[in-house]
């Protein structure tokens, strides 16, 4: 018999991971012979543990927090995309033993953006909140949808200036702190702070948001988010958080790993089903 393809998550933590379902759900759909797991790997044994994975004939793997940026070290080749924001969430072995980095996070906010919720970024004033690892694997992506403005707004200004120029290669970016926000208004507002992981919410204030406008924060829970109820509570037509668009990153790397696109509506459907 065959033995299956071995895939993995490794994140610190990790046991709250969707991605496992996520992935048995997409090699079922596609009869793919493949077994995904979930490993706890700290951020200084994920050299060491992703050494041993593929030495061992993993194929592929996924990283979440802390360890995207080490991944991104560990990748001998990276897609254009990945290199440019620093950050890599997927790790894919090469036919001549070499391992690809790619950054999936920002194809999947967009598929999931268009795809899934008819929300266009072509030609509208975006916002995105935040200049961690999660802002910079979103910022390439966005400006590929050539939006009239896309600016940056950070608690610590220099980190949003640094990031604005950064992409500067790519396109026009903006950055700011929040109380230059005042008077301006936007079409998307996107949270990649990391302040939803503790209820917290940025400090927007409070008329930032255009008419129709959608608010789509990257963290997903059982529970919507604080920006999520900000969003609701402020007047936007549409308030997501991410968890539409953890499915589409994972589509993304599934078909960097099998060369198989999965369909994704009913695995968000059943994912969004069995929340809380
Ligand atoms: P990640 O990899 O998830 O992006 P990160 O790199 O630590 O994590 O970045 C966290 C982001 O959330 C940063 O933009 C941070 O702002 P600072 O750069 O000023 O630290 C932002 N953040 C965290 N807590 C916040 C808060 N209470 N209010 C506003 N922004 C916050």
């Amino acid at each position: 018999m065959t033995a299956p393809d071995q895939y993995a998550v490794f994140g610190d933590p990790i046991s709250h991971s969707k991605s496992p379902k996520i992935h048995q759900l997409f090699a079922e759909q596609t009869q793919q012979l493949v077994q995904y797991t979930a490993q706890l790997v700290p951020a200084e044994q994920f050299t060491v543990a992703a050494d041993i994975f593929f030495a061992q004939g993993g194929k592929g793997l996924n990283c979440t927090i802390p360890l995207k940026e080490l991944a991104w070290a560990y990748a001998q080749h990276k897609t254009r995309r990945a290199q440019l924001s620093g950050a890599v969430n997927t790790l894919a072995l090469q036919d001549d033993g070499s391992v690809l980095g790619e950054n999936t996070d920002g194809v999947g906010l967009i598929t999931d953006l268009i795809n899934n919720h008819g929300i266009s970024l072509q030609n509208r004033r975006i916002l995105i909140l935040g200049a961690g690892g999660a802002s910079r694997g979103i910022i390439e992506p966005i400006l590929s949808q050539a939006p009239r403005q896309l600016l940056i707004a950070n608690r610590t200004v220099d980190k949003a200036v640094e990031l604005a120029k950064i992409f500067s290669v790519v396109g026009e970016v903006d950055s700011c702190g929040y109380t230059d926000l005042c008077g301006e208004q936007f079409d998307v507002i996107i949270n990649a702070t990391s302040t939803s992981l503790s209820g917290q919410l940025p400090p927007l204030p409070g008329n930032v948001l255009a008419k129709n406008s959608c608010c789509y924060d990257l963290a997903y829970s059982n529970q919507p988010t604080a920006f999520v109820y900000w969003g609701l509570a402020h007047g936007a037509e549409k308030s997501l958080d991410g968890l539409g668009m953890l499915v589409e990153q994972a589509a993304e790397a599934f078909y960097l790993w099998r060369k198989l696109r999965p369909a994704t509506a009913a695995v968000i459907a059943l994912m969004n089903a069995q929340r809380g």
